[in-house]
């Protein structure tokens, strides 16, 4: 049985997994704590990445070479680009783009990385559907999928958002998949996103985590129970 990777955001997302996790054992590598073990009868290994895109290659390059992950899923928070999007709301990434890659100097498009025969990352078919099955177990949750943009940036201007949407045609905003998927593309290996809305990226944007994160760990606890089986 392949292992399945288990990319979050916060260290309280993880608690679920942490607590039932069978024989664990937490290894080091690059500042981060990799935990090994086996989650509802399946071989994972499950860690908090940290913020920002280099964070988040250099775990997903750790889990595919170091611990030979078969899979990759990423779960965490965004914000929303769509206007009709609104925090609670659960969003799955069909596809990933890098929004602050720009090479426009050598005729590339917005978000085009360079000699890259792809210009999006799209999430594996068969992850994306048990996502979506997953997510519809959230009770009290609108569900969204559609393309997920990542940058080096916490967006909270109203400008930018529209630029967000007419440039990428991009549901939410965060700072972590768009990597992610860059590197389970170069390696070839499934990869599927699922965030919580937390905020509206707009120029109110803020980060009231003492509020969302509840939300946030019950939505990747629930998330987490009904994939992991599936994955
Ligand atoms: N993650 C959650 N909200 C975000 C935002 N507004 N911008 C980038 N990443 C986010």
């Amino acid at each position: 049985m392949s292992t399945l990777g288990i990319i979050v955001a916060m260290r309280e997302e993880l608690e679920i997994v942490l607590e039932r996790l069978q024989a664990p054992q937490t290894i080091q590598r690059a500042g981060m704590s990799f935990h090994r073990g086996s989650y509802l009868g399946k071989p994972v290994v499950a860690v908090v990445c940290g913020v920002g895109k280099v964070n988040a290659a250099a775990c997903t390059q750790m889990l595919i070479s170091e611990f030979s992950v078969g899979s990759i899923i990423n779960i965490g928070i965004a914000g929303a680009v769509e206007p009709n999007i609104r925090p609670g709301d659960i969003v799955i990434a069909d596809t990933l783009v890098q929004h602050d890659v720009e090479l426009k100097a050598l005729g590339l498009a917005p978000g085009q990385v360079f000699r890259l025969d792809t210009f999006d990352f799209p999430a594996d078919p068969a992850l994306l559907a048990i996502a979506q099955t997953a997510a519809q177990q959230i009770e009290g949750h609108r569900v969204h999928t559609g393309r997920i943009v990542t940058g080096d940036q916490f967006i909270a201007c109203n400008d930018k958002i529209q630029w967000l949407s007419t440039t990428f045609d991009a549901i939410a905003c965060e700072m972590e998949s768009g990597a992610i998927a860059q590197v389970c593309y170069l390696n070839t290996v499934p990869f599927v996103c699922i965030r919580s809305i937390s905020d509206n990226a707009n120029n109110e944007a803020h980060m009231d985590f003492d509020t969302f994160l509840p939300i946030a760990v019950s939505n990747a606890s629930t998330l987490l129970h009904a994939m992991v089986p599936s994955c």
